[in-house]
C-alpha cells in the first residue's frame, strides 16, 4: 500500500518562512485542517474550524500553561463564553491513570457537557491524554491539538492517535479519536530545550527514510539550520513533516498496514522507555536510537545497504540524539518488545528499510535482533 503523496519535497520553499500554511487532513466528513505559522495562538482567526461553544477548557501542565495558557485563553474568548483551564503535572511518568482521572474530575467538576470543546495546550503527553480524556468523556467530545513542542507539532498532534502508557507498555491504552484542527505555532518553540528540540528532530528524520529520500538529503543539508532554530528550516520541517503523514493517516486511519511504517524505530525505542522506565529517556531520543537498530537490523537481514544505515545513523547522531543504547540485556529488549501493538500471536513484527524512502513491516529472527542488540547497547 502506498500513501498518496501529491506533492514530493521540493528543493526549497521561500513561503515556508513567513506566512501561514495548511495542511489538510483528509478523512470525509472528520477532515481537518493543520494550521502552521508564527503567532498563530494570539490570533483568534486561527480556530476558525472549532465548533462555538459555551464553555472550552484548555488542559495544558505546570510548565507550558504559565508560559502560553493566557494567551491561547484570550484568543478563545472570541469563540467560547467561558474559557477554563486545567494544568496536570508535567512529564511522561505522570501519562497514565491517575492523571487521567484528575482530567476526568476537572472537567466534570467545570460542568463540562457534550458542546464542551477542550484545548490541548503541550507537547505529546499534555495532546495524547487531552485527546483520550476527549475521546471518552461522555462518549467522546471534540478537541483541538495546540502542540507546543516540535515533536508534537511534525507527529503526536496529527492523526488521532491519543492514549496513556502502562507499566507494561507503551501507549497500551487508548483510543483513535482526531481533533477538529491542530494549531502549530512556530513562536512556541523559542522556549523549548535543546534536549526536547533534538527530540523532536528525531521524528522529523523518520519521515525520510520511511517515505521520502529527497526529504532526507533536505534534512542532512539543513540539520544544524533546524538545530541553530532557523525559522524558515523549522517551518518546512513543520510542513513537510505533516504533509506526509496527512498523506499516510488519509490512506489507512486506524492502522491496518500502511500507517505502521510511522513506527520506525519505535519497536527498539519503546523497550528503551518501558524498560528504563518512563521519562529516563525522552521519547525521541529512544526513537532516535531506535531508528539506528532498526536500520541496522534491515541491513543484517540484507534489505538496505550498510552505508545507507550507517547514513540514517550518522543524522541521528548529528541531530543530538544517542546512537547507542542502554545495557538491558537482549533478553529484556525481547521480552519488552513483545508487548508491543504491532506484535502477531507474540511475533515481534518491526518496521524496516528495505531502501531509503521505503519501509516495510514484517518479523525477523531473534538471533539476528539479538546481535543487533549487543552491537548497538551499552
Ligand atoms: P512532552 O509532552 O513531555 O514535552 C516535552 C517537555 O517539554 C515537557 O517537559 C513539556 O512541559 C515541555 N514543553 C512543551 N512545550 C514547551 C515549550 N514550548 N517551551 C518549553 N517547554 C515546553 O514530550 P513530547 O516529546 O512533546 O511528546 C512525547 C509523547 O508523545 C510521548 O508520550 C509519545 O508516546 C507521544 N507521541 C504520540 C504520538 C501520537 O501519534 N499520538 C506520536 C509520537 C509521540
Ligand atoms: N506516531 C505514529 C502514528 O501516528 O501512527
Amino acid at each position: 500500500m502506498k500513501a498518496t503523496d501529491p506533492q514530493p519535497m521540493a528543493a526549497s520553499n521561500p513561503a515556508a518562512a513567513g506566512g501561514l500554511q495548511t495542511v489538510t487532513i483528509a478523512l470525509g466528513e472528520r477532515s481537518y485542517p493543520i494550521h502552521i505559522g508564527a503567532g498563530l495562538i494570539r490570533d483568534p482567526a486561527s480556530f476558525e474550524a472549532v465548533p462555538r461553544s459555551a464553555l472550552a477548557v484548555v488542559v495544558s501542565n505546570t510548565t507550558v500553561a504559565p508560559l502560553y495558557a493566557e494567551a491561547l485563553m484570550r484568543s478563545l474568548r472570541q469563540r467560547h463564553r467561558q474559557v477554563e483551564l486545567i494544568v496536570l503535572p508535567d512529564g511522561e511518568a505522570h501519562k497514565d491513570w491517575p492523571t487521567l482521572q484528575t482530567l476526568f474530575d476537572g472537567l466534570l467538576r467545570l460542568g463540562a457537557d457534550r458542546k464542551t470543546v477542550l484545548y490541548a495546550l503541550g507537547g505529546g503527553v499534555v495532546g495524547d491524554m487531552t485527546g483520550f480524556a476527549a475521546a471518552s468523556y461522555m462518549r467522546g467530545i471534540a478537541f483541538v491539538q495546540v502542540p507546543t513542542t516540535l515533536l508534537a507539532q511534525v507527529d503526536s498532534s496529527v492523526g488521532g492517535k491519543t492514549g496513556i502508557n502502562h507499566p507494561l507498555g507503551k501507549n497500551m491504552i487508548g483510543a483513535f479519536h482526531q481533533p477538529v484542527a491542530v494549531v502549530a505555532d512556530l513562536e512556541l518553540l523559542a522556549t523549548l530545550p535543546p534536549r526536547e528540540l533534538a527530540a523532536g528532530l528525531a521524528e522529523v528524520v523518520k519521515y525520510g527514510p520511511i517515505h521520502d529520500a529527497g526529504f532526507l538529503g533536505w534534512i542532512e543539508e539543513h540539520i544544524d539550520a533546524l538545530r541553530a532554530r532557523d525559522p524558515a528550516a523549522l517551518a518546512q520541517a513543520v510542513r513537510r513533516s505533516c504533509e506526509i503523514k496527512a498523506a499516510v493517516v488519509g490512506a489507512d486511519e486506524r492502522e491496518s498496514g500502511l500507517r505502521a511504517i510511522l513506527n520506525f524505530g519505535h519497536t527498539f525505542g519503546h523497550a528503551i522507555e518501558a524498560g528504563l522506565g518512563y521519562g529516563e529517556w525522552l521519547h525521541g531520543e529512544a526513537v532516535g536510537c531506535g531508528m539506528v537498530m532498526a536500520s541496522a537490523l534491515s541491513a543484517r537481514l540484507g534489505l538496505l545497504g550498510e552505508s545507507d544505515a550507517q547514513r540514517v545513523a550518522r543524522l541521528v547522531a548529528r541531530a543530538g540524539l544517542p546512537v547507542r543504547g542502554p545495557l538491558l540485556g537482549a533478553d529484556r529488549y525481547l521480552e519488552l518488545m513483545r508487548v508491543d501493538k504491532k506484535a502477531e500471536a507474540g511475533e515481534i513484527r518491526f518496521v524496516l528499510l528495505e531502501r531509503l524512502g521505503q519501509a516495510l513491516v514484517r518479523s525477523a529472527p531473534d538471533k539476528t535482533v539479538r546481535g543487533v542488540i549487543d552491537a548497538h547497547c551499552g
